[in-house]
């Protein structure tokens, strides 16, 4: 199945583009053609149509889908395939003042979120840009860093990569140090079995062989990222409900590597504890502890040391990591006794079982689309889907800040890749109109078709996507629409079918909806659900499910039930708890840390908070202050997001109390005093 046959294969399933114009330039007998002068501009045509200038020859065509069914502001929508009526935001109904755990604050964070929510929705960013008008509580760390954080900043970086400069040199000069190989050609030494050398490998002849490791990369791995390692990839020895158990780590040498701590009791042993006893008189070694030793210990059984943390870290969105014992825990349990934890098989093949032919349909009808495929890991249904979709001659415009798995599928595919200002739908707009003016680069031919990736929530900016903008300018311009609801499905919008129903767009608006079910469902895997011809391609022409082992039914049986609770359909109400305390858990949680004076990224009704450090050593300084109150966060650094964005990022769950949110905001309220991080408040922090 080459990329040929799939170029021609999805031709056919997506049929033909949107806008006759789109189709070669040859063919443009329908449309009405005049000779005229080139301009970028695509000024709207009498009877809704657009006229796409395209090498001096204007196209005056009537888009097959141009025409917006929404005027701009117009809250409301046609009812969708789902049944759902498609009406922009409608709030779940707040408890009630008795058993309501934010009475006391709800008026305020109503106001709050509805008035984010009208700007968001309903207004250009650019307009928004350039707006007089104080713009609330967003924040936008690019032009809200102060002058003092973007220069501390700076020369936090120049002082670790001269740190880590110097001590390279050193370790060369004095032939010892942490990383320190002895490099030497191909000689008679190496060759040598010489016991005491630590160089016994081939490849350190650099005479003939390139390093594997980049140089840049492995500098910053050595010099920078191992200085701060223990603040990422820690081991959990629970679920990821809203309290986990951290397991304990320490180096022994220098950060370089890190090893559990195993008993709680040799904690004793590193000589670092100033809390308990002093270390034993026969204890040698003293090894470099990341951290200084804190509270909230705790042991699991096989004896490890733990921390007892709230869980600020994990996208277990709707709690199902809390209460999995009473929702998907028996039907879970209850499905191994007839089905295999792996098919051993791809879905072609004897993978599909009946748990996923309902894990299809269900999601179908969830989303509102006529039908759905599923594979096995979220990342790679973006990694495989858009190149089935996409391939040469097709045009990718991409949201500048979209999701890796999405930059992997549009390189994969072969397709020119555009991408647009996060989030700006004028910038969207001028990219489309300048790639139809303009057509493919060398021979101008119209592009095959356009595709627009879109995210439902930013992960990294707690922000969600102007998703009837966005639609609206592809409506016009006769693009695609693929939103990423990675984020958002089962955690946007009243029944918590994303990103659409939020913000009262209909699903048959948006052409290619993707999803992953590891967020809100306590699951695994990834889905799209498009129209059946799509779906049908995709289940035929798509590496990733055709040659990919296919999703346990295990897992398709927690998706199922963790559905079923979110549809109310256990007889329960337990899901439309869940989607409430979600929300109110994450306008409390976002409210209280703006009030705090700290830059807030990202929108209310988004359980998705980035917390802006800047500074690279606040991000270690954070996360060890965090974790030894007891608050297990992320904190991301470059080169996951740029570098002087630095930011620590929480995640908000159901399973969250007010109580935990509160103590959370303490901690953070003193850790905020320390580090000098309410940029919001003083250019210092
Ligand atoms: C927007 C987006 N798409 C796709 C993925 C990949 O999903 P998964 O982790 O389920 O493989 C992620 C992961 O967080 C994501 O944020």
């Amino acid at each position: 199945m080459g990329n040929a046959a799939h170029t021609k294969s999805v031709e056919m399933e997506l049929g033909p583009p949107h806008n006759p114009s789109f189709t070669d330039s040859d063919d443009t007998s329908s449309a009405t053609t005049a000779t005229a002068a080139s301009s970028s501009s695509a000024p709207s045509s009498p009877k809704g149509g657009i006229c796409i200038v395209s090498r001096g020859t204007v196209h005056v065509s009537a888009l097959s889908r141009c025409g917006s069914e929404m005027d701009e502001g117009d809250e409301t929508t046609s009812p969708n395939a789902n049944g759902h009526n498609g009406q922009a935001f409608k709030a779940t109904p707040p408890p009630t003042q008795q058993n309501d755990p934010y009475a006391d604050v709800r008026q305020r964070m109503e106001a709050l979120a509805s008035q984010d929510r009208a700007r968001h929705l309903h207004q250009h960013r650019r307009d928004h840009a350039t707006s007089k008008e104080p713009r609330g509580t967003t924040v936008n760390p690019h032009s809200d860093i102060t002058i003092f954080a973007a220069l501390t900043t700076y020369l936090g970086y120049i002082v670790l990569i001269m740190t880590g400069h110097i001590r390279d040199i050193c370790a060369k000069f004095f032939r010892k140090g942490r990383y320190h190989r002895h490099q030497r050609t191909l000689s008679s030494k190496l060759l040598r079995d010489d016991k005491d050398s630590i160089v016994q490998r081939p490849s350190d002849d650099l005479q003939k062989y390139a390093p594997l490791l980049k140089s840049w990369e492995n500098f910053y791995t050595r010099r920078l990222y191992h200085r701060i390692q223990d603040c990422f990839n820690r081991p959990i020895a629970s679920r990821p409900a809203a309290v986990i158990d951290v397991l304990e780590r320490i180096s022994f040498d220098g950060n370089k590597t890190m090893s559990l701590l195993g008993n709680i009791d040799d904690r004793h042993s590193t000589g670092n504890d100033h809390t308990t006893a002093p270390p034993p008189p026969t204890g040698k070694t003293t090894p470099y502890h990341s951290y200084k030793l804190g509270k909230h210990y705790g042991e699991t059984t096989d004896g490890k040391a733990i921390r007892k943390c709230l869980n600020l870290g994990s996208y277990n969105y709707l709690g199902f990591a809390d209460d999995w014992d009473i929702t998907c825990r028996s039907a879970v349990l209850q499905t191994l006794v007839t089905l295999p934890s792996s098919m051993a098989s791809s879905r072609c093949e004897y993978g599909t079982s009946t748990l996923h032919s309902q894990v299809e349909s269900i999601v179908a009808s969830f989303v509102g689309k006529e039908d759905a495929i599923v594979l096995n890991m979220g990342f790679n249904t973006n990694a495989t889907i858009i190149p089935t979709l996409t391939s040469r001659g097709d045009l990718i415009v991409s949201d500048e800040l979209n999701h890796t798995s999405i930059v992997n599928g549009a390189r994969a595919s072969g397709a020119a890749i555009r991408t647009f200002r996060h989030n700006d739908d004028g910038d969207l707009e001028g990219i489309l109109r300048e790639a139809i003016v303009i057509g493919q680069p060398r021979t101008r031919r119209p592009w095959n078709r356009i595709l627009v990736v879109v995210e439902g929530i930013y992960s990294m900016e707690g922000e969600y996507c102007n998703l009837r903008r966005v639609v609206d300018v592809c409506k016009r311009y006769g693009a695609y629409v693929y939103l990423d609801e990675a984020h958002s499905i089962g955690a946007m919008g009243a029944s918590g079918r994303g990103c659409c129903e939020y913000a009262g767009v209909d699903p048959r608006d948006v052409d290619v909806l993707m999803g992953t079910f590891t967020k809100s469902f306590g699951g695994m895997g990834g889905y799209v659900a498009a129209d059946k011809r799509i779906i049908d391609m995709l289940r035929r022409e798509c590496a990733g499910s055709s040659y990919h082992n296919s999703l346990s039914p295990v897992v398709c049986q927690q998706i199922i039930s963790s559905f079923k609770v979110i549809m109310g359909q256990d007889g329960t109400n337990i899901g439309q708890e869940k989607l409430t305390a979600l929300r109110d858990n994450s306008n409390y949680f976002r409210m209280r840390l703006t009030d705090m004076g700290l830059h807030v990224l990202g929108n209310y009704d988004s359980p998705i908070m980035p917390v802006m450090l800047y500074n690279p050593t606040k991000i270690a300084a954070f996360s060890r202050e965090c974790l030894k109150r007891g608050l297990a966060v992320v904190v991301v650094g470059f080169p996951a997001v740029p570098i002087l964005m630095s930011r620590a990022r929480f995640c908000i769950s159901a399973g969250h109390t007010r109580q935990d949110l509160d103590r959370a905001l303490r901690e953070l309220d003193e850790i905020a005093d320390l580090l000098k991080l309410r940029y919001a408040r003083s250019t210092f922090g």
